[in-house]
């Protein structure tokens, strides 16, 4: 479990603008719609039907899938879901039982893991203030 910033107390505009001056995309960060199919994808699997985590990232609706993305997350204590997608993902814990890992390249024996460009976009999404 992390946390973000000491008093625990960051809002999420504090959060989103903080990440957004990390970003070197700028004003060419990706939106949502970018992200959402490989959120589906790889992800929709557990995280709509099975509702795994209480989180529904591949939901039919993509309103819906990111709203999902902008509750607090258990993961990154006052986190987004957004962001701790890029912590459960680079930490090889999402998704669970392919053997990820965060060296995209090697990940070669499971069609489930992300490829480095999928992680790089969700990488962009989230420095970029997760914009819908
Ligand atoms: C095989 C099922 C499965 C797949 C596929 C899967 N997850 Fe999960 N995920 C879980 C389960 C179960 C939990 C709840 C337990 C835990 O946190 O480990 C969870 C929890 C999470 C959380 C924690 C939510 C929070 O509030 O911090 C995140 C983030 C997450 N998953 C992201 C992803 C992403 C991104 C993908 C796709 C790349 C993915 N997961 C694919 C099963 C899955």
């Amino acid at each position: 479990m992390l946390v973000m910033g000491s008093s625990g107390e960051r809002s999420l505009a504090q959060s989103a603008s903080a990440s957004r001056n990390q970003s070197a995309c700028g004003d060419n960060c990706p939106r949502f719609d970018a992200v959402y199919p490989i959120l589906r994808a790889k992800c929709g699997n557990c995280h709509t039907e099975g509702n795994q985590g209480n989180i529904k990232l591949g939901d039919d609706d993509i309103r819906v899938a990111f709203q999902e993305t902008q509750k607090l997350s258990y993961t990154i204590i006052g986190g987004t879901v957004g962001q701790a997608i890029l912590v459960r993902v680079l930490d090889g814990s999402m998704p669970p039982g392919f053997g990820c890992t965060a060296n995209f390249t090697a990940n070669t024996n499971s069609a489930d893991c992300l490829t480095d460009k999928e992680f790089a976009l969700l990488t962009d999404w989230v420095g970029g203030g997760q914009r819908f």
